[in-house]
C-alpha cells in the first residue's frame, strides 16, 4: 500500500521523483523519501509527512545525481516517522531499498542478520531486505555484471510476504534492479532513460511504453537498456505494452481535487465503458466465449470484492439474477476466503476490482481457482495482478482514479455488470428482445442524464451545510436503493468522518429507530415505485421522532408522493430501475465531497486510508 518511483538516466533524477511521488501519494502519505545516486555515495533523505514535507527539504535541491529511488509510505510495521521512512539502507550502507508490500518472516530474518552483525535502525520489516541483500552480495565471490542481481535473487529467496523492491548499490552506480511478488511494479521505457512506478500514472508524463513486470521477475536497468531475468535468473526478453491514457488524465485538470474531478468524469467514464460493446440491440463481449451450454450448467454466480466494489456487487445482484435467471451470491472478499465457500467447477466466480491490486480480492481468486471455478475479473487497470490470475479480465474504462475514494469506478463497474448481465440473458434467451433493446436504449442515455445531475451541485452545497457538523447520519432504502444507501454511506464516512449507518427501511423498526431522536439527519433513496409507499412509511416514522430528512427521488416517484413532508427534496431523472443506482448515487457522492470541504478536510486523501489496498 505504498508507492515507489524510480529513475535511471541522464537528467536530474530527484524532481522527476518527487514529482512521481505527488502522484502516488493516494496509496500512502505518512512519511517520504528518496535516495539518489550521488558521486558514488548514496544520498538519502527522508521525513515523516507527506510528500510537500520531503519536497522541503534543502539538501534534496544540491542533488544531481540521475539515478534514483523514492517512496511514499502507509505504515504497516512501525509508527509513521523518520526513522521508519524508505529508503532503507543496509547497516554499511552500500545498497538502499524502497519497498511495497509486507515481509511476514521479518522478525526471524532479522534475527539471523543481528547474529551476522548488521545493526538496524528502524522498527520495519522492510530494511531486512538491503541487509540480506549485502549479506549475498558480499559472500559473492564471482564479480560478473550480474552480481547485484544475483544478490538480490538471494534475498528474495529468503522473503514470505509481498514485495515490490527497487535497489540501488554503491559498487554498481550506473544500474538499478528491482523485483516484485503480489505486489505491483511497472517500468517505463524512455529514450537512454528509464522510469519505475507503482502504477502507470505516477510516470505518463514521460513515456507510454510501459512493461508490466509478473511475479518474480527481475530487470536490470542502466540508462539505456533493460535486461528481464526470471525466477531463476534465465535471461529473457519481454513485449512492452503501449497505455492509451493521457497524461492529462492523470492529473486534476483545473478542479480543486481529484475526487470532484471524477465525479464529473462519470458521463464520460460511462460512455467509454459501453464504447462498442452494445450493437444493434445486443451487447458483446467478444472476449468470453462462454456458451449456453456453460451457463446453463452454473449453479451460481459469486461476486468477490471489497469496499465499494463489492456494493456495486450489491447494486448487480438482483439484476443478474432477473434477467439471466442465474442465482447470484455477494461477498466481501476477506471473509469469503476464510469461511470455506461452496465453489466448484459449476460456479462462476466475478472479482470487482477497480486497482486490480487488492490482496482479499486476488487471494479469493486464487481459491477459487484451487477449486475448479471459471473465474472473471471486472477492472479498470489494464496488466493488474488480478488479470493476471484471473481467467478472463473485462474492463471498464472509467481512466486512471487517483481519488481514496471511488466515485467513477463504481458507476461504470455496475454499467459493465449491467452490460454481462445482459449478454447472459441473450445467451441463454432469458429476456425479451424488446426488453433487452429497451435497457440498452436507456444505457445509451445514460450518460446525458448524468450531466443533468451534476447541475444540482449547488443544492447539494447547501444540504453539506446543513449536515457538515453532524455527528451520524443514516442512509434507508429497500430493494436496489438500498445497496445505494450503502455506497453513499460509506462515501461519507471515509471522507468526512461522521459516523454513518445504512439500513433497509423495512429494517428499521427492527431496532434502529432506537437511535432516531429529534434533529438526527436521515437520507432516504426511492427508485422504485412498487416500494415508494413501504419506504416513504418507513420515513413517515421517523419524521414522527423528528428526524430531518432527505430523499433522492425521480419525478415518477415525486409525482406519486406528498414531497412537503421532507426537508430536502433531490430529484434526479428517471431511468430503468437496473440503471438506476448509476444516478442515485452521483447526488450522494457530492454530498460526501461537500461535508467533506465544509469541514476543510482532506478529501483525496483521508485519514488512515490509502487507495489500493495490497496487504491483507
Ligand atoms: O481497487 P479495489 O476496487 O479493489 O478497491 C476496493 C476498496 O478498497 C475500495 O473500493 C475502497 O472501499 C474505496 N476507498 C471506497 O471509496
Amino acid at each position: 500500500m505504498c508507492g515507489i518511483v524510480g529513475y535511471i538516466g541522464k537528467q536530474k533524477a530527484a524532481p522527476i521523483l518527487l514529482a512521481g511521488l505527488a502522484k502516488l501519494e493516494y496509496r500512502g502519505y505518512d512519511s517520504a523519501g528518496i535516495a539518489i545516486m550521488e558521486n558514488g555515495n548514496i544520498e538519502v533523505q527522508k521525513d515523516k509527512g507527506r510528500v510537500s514535507n520531503l519536497c522541503e527539504i534543502k539538501e534534496i535541491e544540491n542533488l544531481q545525481g540521475s539515478i534514483g529511488i523514492a517512496h511514499t509510505r502507509w505504515a504497516t510495521h512501525g509508527e509513521p516517522s523518520k526513522t521508519n521512512a524508505h529508503p532503507h539502507t543496509d547497516s554499511k550502507e552500500d545498497f538502499a531499498v524502497v519497498h511495497n508490500g509486507i515481509i511476514e518472516n521479518y522478525v526471524e530474518l532479522r534475527k539471523e542478520l543481528e547474529g551476522n552483525d548488521y545493526n538496524f535502525k528502524s522498527e520495519t520489516d522492510t530494511e531486512v531486505i538491503p541487509n540480506l541483500i549485502h549479506y549475498f552480495y558480499s559472500k559473492d565471490s564471482k564479480n560478473d555484471e550480474l552480481k547485484l542481481v544475483r544478490a538480490v535473487k538471494q534475498a528474495t529467496d529468503k522473503l514470505i510476504g509481498s514485495f515490490a523492491i527497487e535497489v540501488l548499490s554503491k559498487e554498481n552506480p550506473d544500474i538499478m534492479v528491482v523485483v516484485r511478488k503480489d505486489s505491483p511494479l511497472v517500468i517505463g521505457k524512455g529514450y537512454n532513460e528509464n522510469y519505475i512506478a507503482s502504477d502507470i500514472p505516477a510516470i505518463l508524463s514521460y513515456t507510454k511504453d510501459f512493461y508490466l513486470l509478473e511475479n518474480l521477475e527481475f530487470a536490470m536497468l542502466s540508462r539505456d537498456s533493460i535486461r528481464f531475468f526470471d525466477k531463476d535468473l534465465k535471461e529473457f526478453n519481454k513485449k512492452s505494452d503501449t497505455i492509451t491514457w493521457n497524461a492529462m488524465a492523470a492529473d486534476k485538470n483545473g478542479y480543486e481535487d481529484y475526487m470532484l474531478k471524477e465525479i464529473y468524469e462519470q458521463p464520460t467514464a460511462i460512455r467509454e465503458t459501453i464504447g462498442t460493446r452494445v450493437n444493434e440491440g445486443t451487447c458483446k463481449f467478444d472476449e468470453l466465449n462462454f456458451t449456453k451450454e456453460y451457463l446453463l450448467g452454473l449453479n451460481q454466480i459469486y461476486i468477490v470484492a471489497c469496499g465499494t466494489a463489492m456494493h456495486v456487487g450489491l447494486a448487480v445482484k438482483s439484476t443478474i439474477e432477473r434477467l439471466s435467471k442465474i442465482h447470484t451470491e455477494v461477498d466481501i472478499a476477506s471473509e469469503f476466503r476464510y469461511r470455506k465457500p461452496l465453489v466448484d467447477e459449476k460456479t462462476l466466480c466475478i472479482f470487482i476490482t477497480q486497482s486490480g491490486e487488492t490482496a482479499d480480492t486476488i487471494a479469493a481468486l486464487k481459491l477459487c481457482k484451487e477449486k475448479g471455478a471459471k473465474t472473471l475479473a471486472v477492472t479498470n487497470v489494464i496488466g493488474s495482478s488480478i488479470t493476471r490470475e484471473a481467467d478472463f479480465s473485462i474492463y471498464t474504462h472509467a481512466g486512471p482514479e487517483i481519488a481514496v475514494a471511488s466515485t467513477k469506478a463504481y458507476t461504470s463497474q455496475i454499467t459493465l455488470l449491467v452490460l454481462l448481465a445482459m449478454y447472459f440473458a441473450q445467451i441463454l434467451g432469458t429476456m425479451e428482445k424488446q426488453e433487452l433493446e429497451n435497457i440498452i436504449k436507456e444505457m445509451l442515455v445514460l450518460p446525458n442524464k448524468l450531466e443533468e445531475v451534476l447541475k444540482i451541485s449547488e443544492q447539494i452545497k447547501e444540504i453539506a451545510k446543513q449536515m457538515y457538523k453532524e455527528k451520524d447520519v443514516f442512509y434507508l432504502g429497500r430493494g436496489i436503493d438500498y445497496a445505494t444507501a450503502q455506497e453513499a454511506s460509506l462515501k461519507v464516512k471515509e471522507i468526512s468522518y461522521i459516523h454513518s449507518e445504512s439500513y433497509a427501511a423495512g429494517e428499521l423498526k427492527h431496532g434502529t429507530i432506537a437511535l432516531i431522536e429529534k434533529g438526527i439527519n436521515v437520507i432516504g433513496i426511492m427508485t422504485d415505485p412498487n416500494l415508494v409507499k413501504k419506504t416513504v412509511s418507513n420515513i413517515e416514522e421517523i419524521i414522527t421522532r423528528g428526524a430531518i430528512t432527505t430523499v433522492v427521488i425521480n419525478e415518477k416517484i415525486a409525482q406519486m408522493l406528498d414531497t412537503s413532508i421532507f426537508t430536502n427534496v433531490v430529484k434526479v431523472p428517471e431511468t430503468e430501475e437496473f440503471l438506476s443506482p448509476i444516478i442515485t448515487v452521483v447526488p450522494l457522492q457530492l454530498l460526501a465531497y461537500y461535508i467533506s470541504k465544509e469541514k476543510g478536510l482532506d478529501v483525496d486523501k483521508p485519514r488512515n486510508l490509502a487507495k489500493s489496498v495490497t496487504v491483507e
